[in-house]
């Protein structure tokens, strides 16, 4: 398996629409396989082929031992409302509340292009929705206010200061470190 770099804020790829999946193959699996390690190496809960410049319609998530990999995910049902603290390994540092479905039934296909159902509430749901905006080029950031939007904007751009790179080279992840927080999707 690969660590595979994870594209941030400023690449063009995290606002492009994906493409369906027509039939699973070894090379979508192996995608999975890379998109998984990544995700806990960079200690994520939930990571979208887009995050690391890919356009399959594919993303993996880890909530509370809950781990998938969707192929095509879409939402079929939504219900309530929850609002919440998120981040992104695409937009490090930066956290703002969203507020998204509770419960949403989510549709996609496994890894091996077997059909399946979530019905997912909470951050499970968060988690999902998160992701699914990211296949449709969404971040969690437009859904803030325009003010709170600016200022996480503005601590981005002081975080980044000189660098202009568009992508972020995940370390593989220390065994030792292994019980600390998730906390980006
Ligand atoms: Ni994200």
């Amino acid at each position: 398996m690969t660590l595979l770099d994870i594209w941030v804020l400023d690449a063009p790829i995290l606002r492009q629409d994906t493409t369906l999946v027509s039939g699973v193959t070894d090379s979508h699996r192996r995608l999975i396989d890379d998109m998984f390690e990544t995700m806990y190496a960079a200690r994520g809960i939930g990571l979208a082929a887009t995050q690391v410049g890919r356009l399959e319609r594919i993303c993996v998530v880890d909530v509370d031992k809950a781990r998938y990999a969707l192929v095509n995910p879409e939402i079929v049902t939504s219900d309530g409302e929850q609002t919440g603290e998120e981040g992104c390994l695409s937009i490090p540092e930066i956290y703002g509340d969203v507020t998204r479905a509770q419960r949403v039934m989510v549709r996609a296909l496994d890894r091996d292009g077997k059909p399946f159902e979530i019905d997912a509430t909470d951050l499970l749901a968060r988690c999902l929705q998160h992701e699914i905006d990211h296949l449709h080029g969404r971040l969690f950031i437009d859904y803030l206010s325009l003010v709170k939007r600016q200022a996480a904007m503005k601590k981005w751009r002081k975080l980044r200061g000189k660098d202009k790179s568009l992508t972020r080279t995940i370390e593989p992840r220390d065994a030792a470190e292994h019980h600390d927080r998730d906390e980006e999707l």
